[in-house]
């Protein structure tokens, strides 16, 4: 791909029919979430917690589902602990809630759905948040042509991620689309960010490039396909030229720092900031610290917690591009063979570096992953809380939960021995550099739980949750290990409705501890 600066969208024909035609946003005299979200509404639960409800009252919720309503009554009766079942109702349907800030067409076809997706407390999709904050609603996906549906909310969001995608491949989180007239959401930074390629403000609200981003597209496509075998909708829609875009520019990551002949290849992306945070700019004039060729892993400039790599090798993004990588080949099989083979092939060599260049035998665990590698010998120890971590391995579909490798790697990551390992009287999980040292994320200790089959981690892990909102009944960013009054994010949809998944997901695995009271 070239570095000119990439084409523009065409200004906005502002037109009432677009906007008439969008789902209406919420009514004016709705209570903003952020206040919602910061104060204990009645009523309480009636366990020792005393949970407050913090759903908005239904006029004020951005989207309606029957399926989702639905699950919330089944699992009134099938949860026992009042505050684990009211802890359930308030995070499960978050994401719809609170965070569908705007449903429509597109204004040149006005068959393609577009969902515009917010993170929660900041009015901008994020390509990694959506998709999680969508999978959440997997297992209750079902084909439906509706535009109320889910299914619809799926396809609208693959075809905005598409779009942003097509145009601004390595940027991480975008604006309402020009078709929702929101007006764009304010980044203090964006605008003195030193980035090639470059990109447009009115379109992108932050432009890191993360692996894990595009393989965040792949994984909402496929979640999509999975339940609904719709590759009708793949076939019409330009999702096949978005995966050429995806495929283009990870390639071109492929390549080191230097040439076979000594000279210095030219960065494929270049990211610096004027900041006093480390952790947010590059090294090395923007390009960060030198990465060895033709290993087969895919360069990530920052880590999903948007915070910069020190190695950018970073093995759990390529794992989970891998992974989705060949999930998708299976949908572009339907569609172009050719085109699916290379996708199959390219999986492979990522997958053949990850278990080359990602492995290291540690005096005391054994044969682990690492976090980060540099390829040339050079590796990061640690996790993050942050999805795709090495803790969520399984969950990402790159391993099993039983593999010896990944057991040792889990061992190490809830231990002492991972630097980012928080421990203390509220919350027992990895945190992260994000927030820092001290701060456990609940996002880490809900994967641990996801990766587990030990009844007594699950239950303990699922008492550490409740007891640890500051009883505001929702899941918070991090949480002071050592004081639960001091956390972050009142208004985080992706951890949200990853404690509901989790629910849905130990209904299915472990009934029993859904029957079981955590007074
Ligand atoms: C959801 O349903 C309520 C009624 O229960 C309605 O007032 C509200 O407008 C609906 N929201 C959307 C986005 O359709
Ligand atoms: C965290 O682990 C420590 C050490 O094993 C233990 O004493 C503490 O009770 C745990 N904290 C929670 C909240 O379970």
């Amino acid at each position: 791909m070239s570095s000119s600066p990439r084409r523009l969208l065409p200004l906005p024909l502002v037109s009432l029919l677009w906007v008439a035609l969008g789902t209406a946003t919420i009514p004016q005299d709705c209570q903003k979430y952020d206040t919602i979200s910061s104060f204990a509404n009645p009523p309480l639960s009636e366990g020792k917690h005393a949970l407050p409800y913090q759903r908005p009252e239904p006029r004020c919720r951005t989207f309606n589902s029957t399926e989702v309503e639905n699950v919330i009554e089944q699992m009134r009766k099938e949860i026992v602990d009042p505050d684990l079942f009211r802890l359930f109702e308030n995070t499960f349907p978050n994401t719809l809630d609170t965070t569908i800030s705007w449903k429509g067409f597109a204004k040149d076809d006005p068959e393609e759905d577009l969902t515009f997706v917010r993170t929660g407390d900041i009015n901008a999709m994020w390509l990694r948040d959506s998709a999680n904050q969508l999978q959440s609603y997997k297992s209750l996906l079902k084909p439906n042509s509706s535009p109320d549906s889910l299914a619809s909310l799926f396809r609208g969001a693959i075809n905005l991620q598409g779009r942003y995608i097509r145009e601004s491949p390595h940027c991480n989180a975008f604006q309402p689309p020009l078709e929702a007239s929101l007006g764009p959401e304010y980044n203090g930074w964006v605008t003195s960010d030193f980035v090639v390629p470059r990109f447009s403000t009115d379109f992108v609200f932050e432009c890191k490039y993360e692996l894990d981003s595009l393989a965040a597209f792949l994984q909402l496509s496929h979640d999509y396909y999975s339940q609904t075998k719709d590759v009708g909708f793949f076939k019409k829609t330009r999702w096949k030229d978005t995966i050429s875009i995806i495929v283009e520019t990870t390639s071109e990551l492929l390549t080191g720092t230097y040439a076979s002949d000594g000279t210095i290849n030219k960065s494929p992306y270049i990211f610096e900031r004027k900041t006093n945070r480390a952790s947010e700019t590059m090294s090395n004039e923007g390009a960060g610290a030198p990465v060895k060729s033709n290993t087969g892993l895919i360069r990530s400039f920052f880590r999903p917690s948007d915070d910069a790599c020190t190695f950018q090798l970073f093995i759990p993004a390529n794992m989970m591009f891998s992974r989705y990588l060949a999930a998708c080949a299976e949908i572009m099989r339907e569609i172009d063979v050719e085109v699916a083979e290379k996708m199959d092939g390219f999986a492979g060599v990522v997958r053949a570096g990850v278990e080359r260049y990602g492995k290291f035998k540690h005096p005391e665990f054994g044969k682990m992953y690492a976090y980060e590698v540099d390829g040339f010998g050079s590796r990061y120890l640690m996790d993050d809380a942050n999805i795709p971590s090495l803790l969520s391995a399984p969950m990402l579909g790159y391993v099993d939960m039983k593999d010896p490798v990944y057991l040792n790697t889990r061992r190490f990551v809830l231990s002492t021995e991972n630097p980012y390992f928080m421990y203390g009287p509220v919350l027992n999980a990895t945190g992260g550099p994000h927030i820092g040292p001290g701060m456990a994320w609940p996002m880490a200790l809900i994967v641990q739980l996801l990766t587990s089959d030990n009844d007594f981690e699950i239950e303990m892990g699922i008492r550490q949750l409740l007891s640890s909102t500051d009883n505001l009944g929702l899941m918070h960013e991090s949480i002071h290990a050592h004081d639960q009054h001091r956390w972050t994010r009142s208004w985080f949809a992706w951890v949200n409705g990853l404690f509901g998944q989790m629910i849905l997901d130990l209904r299915e695995r472990k009934p029993h501890l859904l029957r079981l009271t955590y007074q």
